[in-house]
C-alpha cells in the first residue's frame, strides 16, 4: 500500500517557493504541508494567509496547514480563504475543539487536530465523527530538522487501531524527523501520510525520498 508524501515546505528555499513547489510536484508529493507558526505557541513565527494565496494558483497540489498557532479559531477562516485544503489545529491550544472542527468543516474544508509527543491521544475521544485527519507529532513543534521522538509509536499504533476499530476514514498524518530509516517502520504502525521537510529538502538525493517514502509500506 502507498502512503501520502507531504513535503513540509518550512525546509524549502523561501526565496523561490514556486520553484520548490514544482520540484516537488515533478517527483511525486501528494500533498504540500504548511507549517503556520506565530511564534507565540512555539517561538519561531513562518508563513501567514498571504503566502498561501500566493502559492495556491502555483499547484493543483493537496495543501495542507498545520497551524502552530495560539487562539487557531482566530485564523481559520483566513486560511481556508487563501486557498489550503485542510485546517490542523493542535490540540493544547484550544479548550472548545469540538466547536472549531465544526467551524472548519462549516467553512467547506477538511479538519485534522495535532497531537504534541507529551499529549494522550484521549483528547479525540469524543471529536472523532468530525476528524479527517490526525496528526501524531514525532518531534516537539516549532522547527524543522530534529530528531525523531520514537515514544510516539504506541501513540500511532493506538490511533491507527481507534480509527479501524470505528471504521472511519480518518488519515493518520506523522510529522516530524522521519526519513529513509525511520519511514517504513512509522507506516508499519499505521501512518497514512508521511510529513517530511528537511530529509527532502535539505538533502543531496532528498526529491527522491518522495517516491522512497510513498512505498515505504511495502
Ligand atoms: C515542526 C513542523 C514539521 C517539520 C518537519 O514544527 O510541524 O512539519 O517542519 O520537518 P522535518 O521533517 O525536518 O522534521
Ligand atoms: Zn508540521
Amino acid at each position: 500500500m502507498t502512503v501520502k508524501v507531504a513535503p513540509s515546505l518550512l525546509s524549502a528555499d523561501f526565496s523561490c517557493l514556486g520553484d520548490e513547489i514544482k520540484r516537488i510536484e515533478d517527483h511525486g508529493a501528494d500533498w504540500i504541508h504548511l507549517d503556520v507558526m506565530d511564534g507565540h505557541f512555539v517561538p519561531a513565527i513562518t508563513i501567514g494567509p498571504v503566502v498561501v494565496k500566493s502559492l495556491r494558483p502555483q499547484t493543483e497540489l493537496f495543501m495542507d496547514a498545520h497551524l502552530m498557532v495560539s487562539k487557531p479559531e482566530n485564523h481559520i477562516e483566513s486560511f481556508v480563504k487563501a486557498g489550503a485544503n485542510l485546517i490542523t489545529v493542535q490540540a493544547e491550544t484550544t479548550a472548545h475543539l469540538d466547536r472549531v472542527l465544526r467551524g472548519i468543516k462549516d467553512l467547506g474544508a477538511k479538519t485534522g487536530v495535532a497531537l504534541n509527543p507529551a499529549t494522550p491521544p484521549s483528547v479525540l475521544e469524543y471529536v472523532w465523527s468530525l476528524l479527517d485527519l490526525v496528526l501524531v507529532m514525532s518531534v516537539n513543534p516549532g522547527a524543522g530538522g530534529q530528531e525523531f521522538i520514537p515514544t510516539v509509536f504506541p501513540k500511532i499504533s493506538y490511533i491507527a487501531n481507534q480509527i479501524r476499530s470505528r471504521d472511519l476514514s480518518t488519515e493518520l498524518q506523522v510529522d516530524g524527523g522521519i526519513n529513509r530509516h525511520n519511514g517504513p517502520d512509522i507506516v508499519r504502525s499505521g501512518a497514512t501520510v508521511l510529513v517530511a521537510g528537511s530529509a527532502i529538502f535539505k538533502a543531496e538525493d532528498g526529491m527522491s525520498l518522495i517516491g522512497e517514502l510513498k512505498n515505504s509500506g511495502q
